[in-house]
């Protein structure tokens, strides 16, 4: 069973999601679509910077289920902002992905100067009704707060790196207070807590894998998952995470593994700004 997050625009948001990010092969981010869409994912998180949305609007071609069944996230990157590049960076992302319209927008980066001119070209988006709902990614509360003082529409959601070894609390329980929907990106971490011991112990208990734990235990604390795999299996299992309970004991347990753990690495271009 796959559920659903209701959010501030009034969009239903999957809890669970296809990350796309480096599946650039061939035919690679097609064929991991195929597999996503079989096993229940309704949700594809893409950007611009991935350079695969052509391959991920041949994708939603293929799928044999309705657009509207489907929910496609994708993200302005900083040097369409610093360009002041909002209008035409959407439409040529939308034409990539052969769709008329994005259920998710999202601002890739704060970049400092640009952010909050970007964000009024996406209310614009929004307002069109070529994006569905529109958010943001990587954003702090000092970002989210300066949103909130020039705009009257708030992000409907903020994807983030959260995981097990960065449980970003302080974060995740700001955004939850003002209605804004927090997704998880590397919610595996890239796979660095797949074989801690503590992580190892609960998949035993519970019969599950270590992804599956770190993915439940994410969903338990109320914030959505978009796991990236190009194979099947992984996809398929990464998805099983809607069938068992981790119990309290145990997500304290996952509470205590936090580390300030950062995966993904912040863009060369945004490197001497602190985060
Ligand atoms: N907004 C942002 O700035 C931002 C930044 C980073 C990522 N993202 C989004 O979030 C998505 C997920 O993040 P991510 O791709 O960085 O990291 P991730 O989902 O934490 O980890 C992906 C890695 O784990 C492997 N993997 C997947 N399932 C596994 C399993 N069950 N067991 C062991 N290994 C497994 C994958 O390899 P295989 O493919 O070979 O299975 C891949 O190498 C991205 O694809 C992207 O859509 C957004």
């Amino acid at each position: 069973m796959i559920t659903t997050i209701t959010l501030n625009s009034g969009n239903e948001m999957p809890l669970l999601g296809l990350g796309v990010y480096k599946a650039t092969g061939e035919r690679e981010v097609e064929r991991a679509i195929g597999w996503a869409v079989d096993a229940g994912y309704r949700l594809i998180d893409t950007a611009s910077a991935y350079k695969n949305e052509d391959g991920v609007g041949r994708g939603i071609q293929a799928c044999p289920l309705p657009r509207e069944d489907l929910f496609i996230t994708t993200k302005i990157w900083n040097n369409a902002q610093r360009l002041g590049d909002v209008e035409g960076s959407f439409s040529r992302s939308l034409e990539r992905l052969m769709t008329s319209y994005v259920d998710l927008y999202l601002i890739h980066w704060p970049v400092p100067g640009c952010y909050l001119s970007t964000w009024k070209e996406l209310e614009r988006l929004y307002e069109q009704g070529r994006a569905r709902s529109i958010g943001v990614s990587n954003f702090d509360i000092r970002h989210l707060e300066e949103l909130a003082s020039i705009s009257d529409i708030t992000p409907s959601v903020n994807q983030i790196e959260f995981h097990p070894y960065w449980y970003q609390k302080k974060l995740v329980d700001y955004c939850q207070s003002k209605g804004i929907a927090v997704q998880a990106y590397a919610p595996l971490a890239r796979g660095a807590y797949l074989d801690d011991d503590v992580i190892c112990i609960l998949a035993t208990k519970y019969g599950k894998t270590p992804a599956q734990i770190g993915l439940r235990w994410i969903l338990q604390k109320g914030v959505a998952v978009i796991p990236k795999s190009t194979q099947e299996e992984r996809i398929i299992s990464n998805g099983e995470i809607f069938d068992f309970v981790l119990e309290e004991e145990d997500m304290d347990a996952i509470d205590q593994l936090n580390r300030d753990y950062r995966s993904a690495s912040i863009p060369d271009d945004l490197r001497d700004v602190t985060f």
